[in-house]
């Protein structure tokens, strides 16, 4: 009797999350996608090592056309990889919610602006995004200058070390410049004073990334049992103290009126004073670290990427120091002018930018049903954006696994969707950061340029990826070798 009870009322459950659902079931009819099993989806796809996960999303998503289906566990999620498609999503706010996986990122960054969503995202970033303007971020020309030449002290005894991974170099230079220009503290990672934040740091990726692939690990009370948890705890404890304390430092220099500096936080503390409603509790904490990773680990990454290629192709290095040499000459210092007269050089960092999206899948919710092409996505539905797929197709690309700058001459341009590149992603949703970025990295790579020779073994083909939560090369190895440019 019981049990019979017990069928019915599992039975009756069951249709009723059938009917609540069934336009997730309809549209997943209609699209094409790998054989899905009943509760777990497809998510045996993701049954491998960690690092594997990228690689094999990506050959998914390349056997199939745009848009697909992929179950997560019980989770539909469509996954678009045209242009045109990503265009219609991108720039529309329908898809400005972020996906649930972000939940994974709130432990550590709240609803700063990349893990929040809905009105208070809205509002924030009106706040936040004009302190990240072209013009704006050119105050912090000369701090990056800086902490740049004492990276070139730092890198001169790996002229004698033979093959090294640069990215650690970079990491800590890149760390000292984001938290003197926007955190507002100085931190001399570069001379190893600051080694716990960043261990912590690189600790989060993981374990979001972690958190993101493993439908057990996103259960939170699963979580909450593995030594996961425990890691993630005193992680946060590492991070939030230490911005707490830098934020405390701040409001009291305010106070007692010691002279402002200017950092992205003295603005933030600004805005904060004249809108009573903003960055109350924690958002402050959230915001800065959200501003935190969004920018140090970018930045190191795609630095490291191009020397790593420039090593590799070094006809393309040759032309960039070239062009280095006709711009800047041998004048001692590096004018900020100098920085919009080096076409050839952008166009390098272009198409780092396009063979590595450092988001290679976007990830959003929809807010209501929202027609693409001849499908209705329903209300609540996941949506992928792959910018990987999209930037490495030969629809759009003459040689989309190479590093191939003249990808970016404005002939080229001009025949290609304007959404086949999208490395800061677009619309609402779109970068903040994207003129910082742009400001960091070629000065980096200008001063590196001018003082050392690259040399690196291989091709992109040679590359092998892998995600946390942004992309890198597995086992975060960007190994090459320098010496002395004559
Ligand atoms: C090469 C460097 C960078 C790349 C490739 C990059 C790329 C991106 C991408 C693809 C997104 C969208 C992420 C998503 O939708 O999930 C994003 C968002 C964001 N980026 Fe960047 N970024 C870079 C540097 C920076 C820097 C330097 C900052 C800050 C100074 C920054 C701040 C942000 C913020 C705050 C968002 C969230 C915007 C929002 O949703 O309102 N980024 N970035």
């Amino acid at each position: 009797m019981y049990v019979l009870i017990t069928c019915s009322v599992l039975l009756i459950l069951l249709i009723k999350y059938l009917v609540h659902h069934r336009n997730f079931y309809i549209l997943s009819w209609k699209l094409p996608g790998p054989l899905a099993l009943p509760l777990i989806g497809n998510s045996l796809a993701f049954f491998c090592n960690n690092e594997d996960i990228f690689q094999r999303a990506v050959n998914i998503i390349s056997n199939y056309p745009s848009p697909m289906r992929f179950w997560l566990g019980h989770k539909l999620t469509i996954i678009f990889s045209e242009p045109e498609q990503a265009s219609k999503i991108l720039s529309s706010s329908n898809f400005s919610d972020k996906g649930e996986v972000y939940r994974f990122m709130k432990d550590f960054d709240g609803d700063g602006l990349i893990s929040g969503s809905g009105p208070k995202w809205k509002n924030d970033r009106k706040l936040m995004a004009p302190l990240f303007g072209k013009k704006s971020v050119q105050v912090y020309f000369s701090v990056i200058v800086h902490h740049t030449n004492i990276l070139l002290e730092k890198l001169e005894p790996c002229t004698q070390k033979g093959t090294f991974n640069v990215v650690k170099y970079l990491h800590r230079c890149t760390a000292d410049f984001v938290n003197e220009t926007i955190i507002g503290e100085k931190t001399d990672a570069q001379n190893g004073h600051f080694d716990d934040f960043l261990l912590a740091i690189d600790r989060v990726y993981d374990l979001v990334h972690a958190r993101m692939v493993k439908v057990w690990l996103q259960i939170d009370w699963i979580f909450k049992m593995t030594h996961f948890y425990h890691q993630q705890t005193q992680a946060k404890n590492t991070i939030h103290g230490f911005l707490k304390n830098v934020v405390r430092i701040n409001e009291e220099k305010r106070i007692t009126k010691t002279q402002l500096s200017g950092t992205i936080l003295d603005n933030i503390l600004n805005i904060k004073n004249q809108h009573p409603n903003f960055a109350l509790g924690d958002d402050l904490i959230h915001h800065l670290s959200t501003l935190y990773s969004a920018s140090e680990d970018t930045i190191t990454t795609i630095s490291a990427f191009t020397l790593l290629l420039l090593g590799m192709y070094p006809d393309v290095q040759e032309r960039v120091v070239d062009e280095i040499r006709c711009v800047v000459g041998d004048k001692h210092d590096l004018e900020i002018c100098d920085l919009s007269n080096l076409p050839y050089l952008d166009m390098c960092i272009k198409d780092v930018l396009r063979l590595f999206p450092i988001a290679p899948f976007l990830m959003r919710t929809t807010r209501e049903n929202f027609q693409i092409d001849q499908y209705v996505i329903p209300k609540g539905c996941s949506v992928i954006v792959s910018i990987h797929n999209i930037h490495r197709s030969s629809k759009h690309w003459e040689k989309p696994d190479e590093f191939y700058p003249e990808h970016f001459l404005p002939e080229a341009v001009m025949k290609r969707h304007a959404h086949a590149y999208l490395p800061f992603s677009a619309g609402p949703r779109g970068c903040v950061g994207k003129s910082y970025a742009y400001m960091a990295l070629k000065i980096m790579l200008v001063l590196v340029l001018r003082k050392y020779v690259i040399y690196a073994e291989g091709k992109v083909g040679d590359i092998e990826l892998k995600t946390d939560i942004t992309v890198r090369p597995k086992g975060r190895q960007f190994p090459i070798r320098i010496d002395f440019r004559k």
